[in-house]
């Protein structure tokens, strides 16, 4: 009996000793960002970062951690998700998230949300709670009511800047650069957030409002698996932002994905995807990449795409190509 003990007691120091070093890694969506967006993107990816990262400090699980930081950007209207979504042609929020668990590859995702702030919620329970995997439109509003989320109305989704944007569009729209109308103040971005955590679980959580001055029903790439998300424990997670009809003709995330297990690392099968999307499709596009082992990759082919990271005690964050800013990171 004691003996048993002694190897239980032993077992447990050594699993806590050799515990992943949990990151959290996040993006606020790639385009042509204006000069004066780019502090609320910094602020909002920071918040949103630590917000994702104070989770997997307690011990939370990535899923968790990465959800809590898609939330904290559907708040911020800085970003295209949740509150701030751009609209389509009739002026409405229609938003889209998916979200995916690497232990068992189990996913859930939502589309054409118009009547709650946080489709990403909906999304994970539909994860944990439904036999399905996606659900849009009426469906997705029937099971987040049957679930216990609560409406709001649809006009509080609105902002202005997203109203400005949409008139700009219909006087001079362009679709197809990014995701949004980027000629205004409406350069805002599609949010996604991956996550390891201390067992080495990774999960990736993404979310957007899509695509400014879309038709009435468009679905683009975020809630679709392998194309704005995946999550695979033997091999890492990535979060994609961009032109959504070209990620998802790529199925950008898995390609990354694909290189990864093939043996190309996380920041060079980042690039390599992201470049040979934007040279084949001549569109733009970001990714957010962890491996299993917690090696980093971040690539946009897009002017701008803000991203942060927790990891060692630090805040890296940036938005330009080639920048890498840092501060320490005290958990609180
Ligand atoms: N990447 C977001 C969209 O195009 O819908």
């Amino acid at each position: 009996m004691t003996y048993f003990k002694t190897f239980w007691t032993l077992l447990f120091i050594v699993k806590g000793y050799f515990a992943m070093e949990p990151i959290i890694l996040i993006h606020g969506g790639a385009g042509d960002i204006s000069d004066s967006r780019v502090k609320g993107k910094f602020d909002g990816v920071k918040i949103a970062v630590v917000a994702g990262h104070k989770i997997l400090e307690q011990g939370g699980s990535a899923l968790d951690a990465v959800e809590a930081a898609v939330v904290s950007m559907e708040n911020d209207e800085n970003f295209n998700a949740g509150y701030g979504s751009v609209l389509n042609l009739r002026g409405e929020v229609a938003m889209e998230a998916s979200i995916m668990r690497g232990e068992d590859l189990n996913v859930g995702a939502v589309t054409l949300v118009k009547d709650f702030s946080h489709p990403i919620s909906i999304a994970h329970k539909v994860l944990t709670d439904s036999p399905h995997s996606f659900l849009g439109g009426e469906g997705a509003k029937l099971f987040a009511l049957e679930k216990g989320f609560t409406t709001v109305p649809p006009e509080s989704l609105i902002s202005e800047n997203a109203k400005k944007a949409l008139e700009e569009f219909l006087q001079h729209g362009e679709f197809g650069r990014t995701e949004i109308g980027m000629k205004n103040e409406a350069g805002v971005g599609t949010v996604g957030a991956v996550a390891i955590d201390k067992h080495g679980h990774i999960a990736v959580a993404t979310s957007t409002g899509g695509m400014n001055g879309k038709a009435v029903g468009r679905i683009g790439d975020t809630p679709l698996i392998g194309s704005g998300t995946y999550a695979d424990d033997n091999v890492g997670g990535v979060s994609t932002t961009g032109h959504g009809e070209s990620i998802l003709k790529y199925c950008l995330a898995h390609s990354i994905i694909k290189l990864m297990e093939n043996g190309t690392d996380a920041a060079t099968a980042t690039r390599e995807a992201v470049t040979g999307m934007t040279d084949r499709l001549k569109n733009t596009a970001g990714a957010i990449t962890l491996s299993k082992s917690g090696d980093v990759g971040i690539f946009f082919s897009s002017k701008r795409m803000s991203w942060a990271y927790i990891k060692s005690n630090k805040i890296y964050y940036g938005i330009e190509h080639n920048q890498i800013l840092e501060e320490d990171y005290i958990s609180k």
